[in-house]
């Protein structure tokens, strides 16, 4: 398996780009399955894990071709002809679960697998089925599958969320979009990439109103036709960049990026000393001498600070002046990356969802590995201000939401390195 190799020390400079979101686009693409003509998605991310949902798509006879390297999908549902999205993909990648809602309510039936607990916390898919079940279908569980049906359709209905779900949301609002009358969602979430399906969907032709508040309603059509939608920028990408910066030191102007993405999250940078400033081309970081201040972070739904840039918050942290208290409050096993950081010379004190950290003058690199995409990028970061060389092993979760990230900090004087390995 492939490790990148990074060599810390010396401020960064430049520019890096930031690809169309991973989280968004793996909700774009089911949407095709509501409709028989085709969707295009442009500023498609380059990533492993749009290659899995491609292959869960193709599996339903839904055809999915990537065009110019992979930045524009061409998809078509019009041959669908199989509804059971198999276990050994599903396990691969829970967002596997938004097939469900799409291929329901256009066809009426879907058999889709579990997908089962994952390195961050058990993470259950009831808030999807009882959304869906509000909406007349009958599900049952079989042999690790739920088996959905609606008979006659879906029904307009009110769904008002326990708790804030984005998976659910997006679910419950593709299958929306097709069932018969009115379906309000409340307590709804309001992240970036529901706003960026509820465009999408307009444009195929789905009567949707309240996107991007706690409540969206939806009037049912017949059917939807075809579109053609560019896929919102990676507000995590731009984080987790925004990052690198702040923690080597220097300046790089992230292209593309918008401060109502990450707002939340460049308030804690402000509050620890990191200047963050909107470009006619994105967001421009800077930070000069000295080292951060801490900060405390709480993790929240949308606009609230994300746990997907929780890990690397805490790489920063490891090195300000202070304690810094980070609460987790999304997932219940989400500081995964705390003891690889502590073998880097960090100071972190972990008590169920809550993390205590106070910053050391230096990280000094070592080997390391994570279990989790935004971990595994954690420890790159640590690794840019780490003094000496940090290799971060299982490079395979680090591929599955960035694209080319030694080449991306590459270019703006990082001095990092893939060694690729054969197994
Ligand atoms: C999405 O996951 C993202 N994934 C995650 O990104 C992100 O961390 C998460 O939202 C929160 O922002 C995709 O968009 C593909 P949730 P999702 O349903 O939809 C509980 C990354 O690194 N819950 O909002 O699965 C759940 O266990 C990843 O890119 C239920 O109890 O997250 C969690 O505690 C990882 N029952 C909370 O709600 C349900 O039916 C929020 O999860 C659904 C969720």
């Amino acid at each position: 398996m492939d490790r990148i190799v990074v060599t810390g020390g010396g401020a960064l400079s430049g520019q890096i780009p930031i690809a169309g979101a991973k989280n968004a686009c793996l909700t774009l693409m089911p949407a095709t399955l509501l409709s028989d003509e085709p969707l295009t998605l442009t500023n498609a991310p380059r990533l492993s894990d749009i290659r899995t949902m491609t292959t869960l798509l193709q599996s339903l006879g839904a055809e999915v071709t990537a065009l110019n390297g992979g930045r524009v999908l061409a998809l078509s549902s019009h041959g669908l002809n199989n509804h059971t999205a198999d276990y050994d993909i599903v396990r691969k990648m829970r967002a596997s679960i938004l097939v469900l809602g799409p291929m329901l309510a256009r066809d009426g039936r879907a058999i889709v697998s579990l997908p089962g607990g994952c390195a961050i916390g058990a993470r259950p898919v009831d808030l999807h089925l009882k959304a869906l079940e509000a909406m007349g279908a009958d599900l049952e569980l079989r042999d690790g599958y739920v088996h959905a049906e609606a008979k006659g359709g879906l029904k307009g209905a009110v769904v008002d969320f326990p708790v804030v779900s984005v998976g659910a949301t997006e679910n419950a609002l593709m299958a929306a979009t097709l069932a018969k009358g009115t379906t309000v969602l409340k307590n709804a979430a309001r992240e970036p990439e529901i706003v960026d399906l509820a465009h999408c969907l307009r444009r195929m032709g789905a009567q949707i109103e309240g996107e991007g508040t706690s409540t969206i309603t939806i009037q049912g059509v017949d059917r939807l036709n075809g579109a053609t939608h560019p896929v919102v920028t990676d507000r995590i990408e731009l984080g987790t960049y925004m990052l690198a910066p702040a923690i080597a030191g220097g300046e790089v102007e992230l292209l593309g990026g918008r401060m109502e993405l990450v707002a939340a999250f460049a308030e804690k940078l402000d509050a620890a000393g990191v200047s963050v400033e909107q470009t006619a081309a994105g967001l421009k970081v800077t930070r000069k001498n000295g080292r951060v201040s801490a900060v405390d972070v709480r993790t929240e739904p949308f606009p609230g600070f994300p746990t997907d840039l929780q890990a690397q918050m805490m790489a920063l942290l490891c090195t300000a002046t202070g304690l810094s208290v980070l609460e987790e409050t999304i997932f219940e096993n989400r500081f995964m990356h705390a003891p690889e950081l502590m073998r880097m010379g960090a100071k972190i004190d972990v008590h169920g969802g809550t993390a205590t950290v106070t910053g050391v003058e230096r990280l000094k690199g070592a080997p390391v590995m994570a279990t989790d995409l935004r971990a595994s990028v954690s420890l790159i970061l640590a690794g840019l201000a780490a003094e000496g060389e940090t290799v971060v092993n299982r490079v395979y979760h680090l591929d599955r939401g960035y694209e080319r990230v030694e080449e991306k900090l590459g270019n703006v004087g990082a001095k990092i390195e893939r060694v690729r390995e054969h197994d």
